[in-house]
């Protein structure tokens, strides 16, 4: 995720881009750029790391001042975070920033390629900034052309703003899927990636829909269609506060990224798939290279860690190798059994907490090998791990953790596939197969999304309750530990998950009709076994919310609550099955009134033992 935000009026542009990127800055914050017409010349001032790094380096090597103009706060997704890939790019007589992922960058690229184009960093982004040039030389003077010639090719999720050369009083913008707003202000246009960078500019925008390009100058805004025929659009006004409008009209983040987990998923599974297939290998990851691994052990803390006990299940299931998941607070004074020929898999959201950066150290004195899977670019773990993988969940503002954990599965999910096929155990088939199942997994997501009342409805039953047990047996158990931890540290409701198989041997004794039991049973082979044991608790009384999958009947007396979802392959339910345990830990917390956003005694980052 990245922030856009664009310019063309009286004012001076350097000071309206640099205020409506501080104001998007949650959106990414790893390196950032503008592009502004200083005297009818395009001029670029960019810089790694913070908004402020940005505005040093200008005090230090000049201002750029004009009146129209891009900018861009960037989360990065393809290149390093660095001067060289931070935005704006350019290609000829062409200057863009971008929010988004480009899937087909490396095919225009090789294409590029073929016809003399050169590239100067790593990224997507520079890719379609030759592409629009490339285009635009066949067509001089019509850029409107040239930008649909070149929507027409790009396949991936993106909203552009753009700056022709040849055009020094004219902003363009474009989108698919990413979003971008078109500000109208009193001879003054903008557009940002959302309505909090301009609001105290003006209220009054156009919604960009996908597909659509508008073309902005001091006098107003026009839109176009692909056929290049003129839209007639709905004036908007904003109304939220600024606080509001940056959580894009949601009440809290955490609802807001529970909502962006379908794109996160897509963001971070796209880049590493190649004709159908998992591809890893620009992380670092070769079939040879796994062949190498007999036990893998993954270490992490919290959500991330529960993240790597559905990569487990994964994992031993489809590739046969061993794993073994241990918190990383545990793992480094334990004295672990890891060595030479092991691969130790650390998760964090952040790359920063002490625990796993201390574990992964250790692992790495004695002699394993050790794969990050990281979503903060550029942080302590991503640097010091010996593999890495990006998930591209973008910046997670709410402390508890939602989207993050979504994409660390769905990263553990490729690696299973790869390391499956890597040692023989699947064949190519299979491994198609399941891929291409993951890339369904957005839509299933959405599907879930659709309807929250229900899940308002079970919170609302749950606010009075001391205590609550998840049960599942399987990944289901997995899924459980998650589901436990999202409403205990938001509602401050304890809870606990257990495997259903376990409560028998003691936990059972704590059942009463005060005590109720979230049962998740969405693994096939394990559902009757489950229901068994939502029988027992609902006999002893407790209230019962029972998660499975569509299709599935249950007797009416077994549970109090069914919550369905869609039908799906069993080993990907756990990306489908945590969104309803996600929602009615928010709606929990939300009607119990805790800060839900900030829960209290919990940090973002755990960067102290
Ligand atoms: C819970 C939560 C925490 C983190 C844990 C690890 O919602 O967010 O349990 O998962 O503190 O943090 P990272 O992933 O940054 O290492």
């Amino acid at each position: 995720m990245c922030g856009i935000v664009g310019y063309v009026g009286q004012r001076s542009c350097t000071d309206v881009l640099m205020d409506g990127l501080s104001r998007l800055e949650y959106r990414g914050y790893d390196s950032a750029g503008i592009a502004v017409f200083e005297n009818g010349i395009i001029k670029v001032a960019k810089s790694k790391g913070r908004l402020k790094d940005l505005a040093d380096k200008m005090d230090r090597e000049g201002r750029l001042e004009g009146h129209a103009g891009i900018g861009h706060t960037r989360w990065a997704t393809h290149g390093e975070p660095s001067d060289r890939n931070s935005h704006p790019h350019g290609g000829g007589s062409v200057t863009i920033v971008h929010n988004g992922i480009i899937e087909n960058y490396k095919r225009l690229k090789d294409f590029l390629l073929s016809k003399g184009r050169t590239f100067e960093s790593d990224t997507d982004t520079e890719v379609v900034a030759q592409l629009l040039d490339y285009y635009y030389q066949a067509t001089p003077g019509d850029p409107v052309k040239a930008i649909i010639k070149t929507m027409k090719e790009l396949e991936g999720s993106y909203a552009l703003g753009v700056v022709f050369a040849d055009f020094p009083d004219t902003v363009f913008a474009l989108r698919k899927e990413s979003p971008l707003i078109v500000g109208l202000g009193e001879g003054e246009s903008f557009i940002a990636s959302d309505v909090t960078a301009i609001l105290q500019y003006t209220r009054d925008y156009y919604l960009l829909e996908p597909n659509e390009i508008a073309v902005l100058s001091k006098d107003g805004a026009k839109v176009y269609d692909l056929h290049y025929q003129e839209i007639k659009k709905e004036r908007k006004t904003a109304d939220w506060d600024v606080s509001a409008a940056e959580k894009g009209g949601y009440p809290h983040f955490m609802i807001k990224e529970i909502h962006e987990q379908p794109v996160a998923v897509k963001t971070t599974i796209a880049p590493r798939i190649t004709d159908g297939m998992p591809d890893l290998s620009e992380c670092g990851i070769t079939p040879e290279r796994l062949r190498e691994f007999h036990a893998i052990n993954v270490v992490a803390c919290g959500t991330a860690m529960h993240a790597g006990m559905v990569g487990k299940y994964v994992i031993e299931k489809l590739a046969k190798v061993p794993v073994n998941v241990d918190i990383a607070s545990e793992f480094r004074y334990r004295e672990p059994l890891v060595g030479e020929g092991d691969l130790v898999i650390i998760i964090s959201q952040s790359g920063e907490t002490a625990d796993s950066l201390a574990a992964m150290r250790l692992a790495k004195e004695l002699g394993a090998k050790t794969l990050a899977i990281v979503n903060a670019k550029g942080s302590s773990i991503a640097r010091e791990a010996d593999m890495l993988i990006y998930t591209h969940a973008g910046p997670e503002i709410a402390v508890a953790s939602t989207k993050a954990y979504m994409v660390q599965i769905a990263v553990m999910y490729l690696f299973a596939f790869e390391l499956a096929l890597a040692k023989g155990v699947i064949d190519e088939a299979e491994c198609r197969r399941l891929t291409a199942l993951l890339q369904e997994t957005p839509a299933q997501i959405e599907q879930v999304l659709a309807d929250k009342e229900l899940t308002q409805k079970i919170a609302a039953e749950l606010i009075t309750a001391d205590s609550l047990l998840y049960i599942g047996r399987g990944l289901d158990y997995a899924l459980s530990m998650e589901g436990s931890l999202k409403l205990k540290e938001i509602s401050y409701i304890h809870s606990e998950s257990y495997a259903a198989g376990e409560l028998k041997h003691g936990t059972i004794s704590l059942i009463t009709e005060n005590m109720p039991v979230i049962a998740v049973a969405t693994q096939k082979r394990l559902y009757e076994k489950t229901i068994s044991n939502v029988k027992e608790v609902k006999a002893r009384g407790a209230k019962v919310v029972l998660i499975c999958r569509e299709g599935c009947c249950p007797d009416q007396d077994v549970a109090d609550h069914v919550f369905q979802i869609p039908n799906f392959d069993d080993l990907l339910m756990p990306m489908i099955a945590v969104v309803p345990l996600q929602l009615i830990a928010y709606y929990t917390a939300v009607l119990k009134g805790t800060d839900v956003d900030k829960p209290r005694n919990l940090a973002k980052s755990v960067t102290v033992e």
